[in-house]
C-alpha cells in the first residue's frame, strides 16, 4: 500500500467512525426524549403489585385490640353488676345469705325482714352498705358501688 492510499483510508474510515458517532447520538437524544418516567396513574395495580411482591410475610402487631377485648369481657360481668340493676345485683351478691337466711340473714318478704323494713330505708341502705353484725358491708363485695347496693335493697323491699 501506498501512502496516498494509507491517507484515503484513513479519511475515509474517520469519516465511517463520524457518522456512526452521529447517529448514535441521534439514537441517545431520541432515546431521551421518548423516554417517559414510569406514571403511577397508569397502572397503578402494576405498583401495589410490585410493593406486595417485596412486602415482608409477616408483621408483628405492637396493639393488642383482642387482648382488649379480652380484659374488657372479663369485667363486663362485674360492670353489670356494678350498674343499678337492683335484680342483677341481688341475684350476684345477696342472695345467696338473703334467699335462705344464711347466718340469720332476714328473708325478703319474712316476718324478720318486716322488722327490718320497719326502720325505715336509710336505715336498711346505710346498713347494708357499711355492714352490720354478720352481715358484711355491701354483701362481701366491695367492688359494687353504693348506688348499686341501695339499688339491691329496693329490689328486696319490693318482695
Ligand atoms: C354473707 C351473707 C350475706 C350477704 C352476702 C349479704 N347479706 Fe345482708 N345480711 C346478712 C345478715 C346475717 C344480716 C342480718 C344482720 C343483723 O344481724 O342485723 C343481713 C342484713 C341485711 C339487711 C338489713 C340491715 C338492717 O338494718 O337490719 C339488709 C338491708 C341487707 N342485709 C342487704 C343486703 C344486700 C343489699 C346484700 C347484697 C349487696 C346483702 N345484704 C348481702 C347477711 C348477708
Amino acid at each position: 500500500m501506498g501512502k496516498h492510499e494509507d491517507k484515503l483510508f484513513m479519511k475515509r474510515f474517520s469519516l465511517v467512525i463520524g457518522i456512526l458517532v452521529a447517529i448514535t447520538v441521534v439514537i441517545m437524544i431520541l432515546a431521551s426524549t421518548y423516554q417517559k418516567e414510569p406514571d403511577p396513574s397508569e397502572n397503578p395495580s402494576k405498583l401495589a403489585l410490585a410493593a406486595d411482591r417485596v412486602a415482608p410475610v409477616g408483621a408483628v402487631r405492637t396493639e393488642m385490640p383482642a387482648a382488649e377485648a379480652l380484659v374488657q369481657a372479663a369485667a363486663a360481668p362485674e360492670q353489670v353488676a356494678s350498674a343499678p340493676d337492683g335484680a342483677a345485683t341481688y341475684a350476684s351478691a345477696c342472695q345467696a345469705c338473703h334467699m335462705v337466711g344464711a347466718a340469720g340473714a332476714p328473708v325478703p318478704g319474712s316476718d324478720a325482714w318486716a322488722e327490718r323494713v320497719a326502720k325505715g330505708a336509710d336505715a336498711l341502705y346505710a346498713n347494708a352498705i357499711n355492714g352490720i353484725n354478720a352481715m358484711p358491708a355491701k354483701g362481701g363485695r366491695m367492688d359494687l358501688s353504693d348506688e348499686a347496693v341501695r339499688a339491691a335493697v329496693d329490689h328486696m323491699l319490693a318482695q
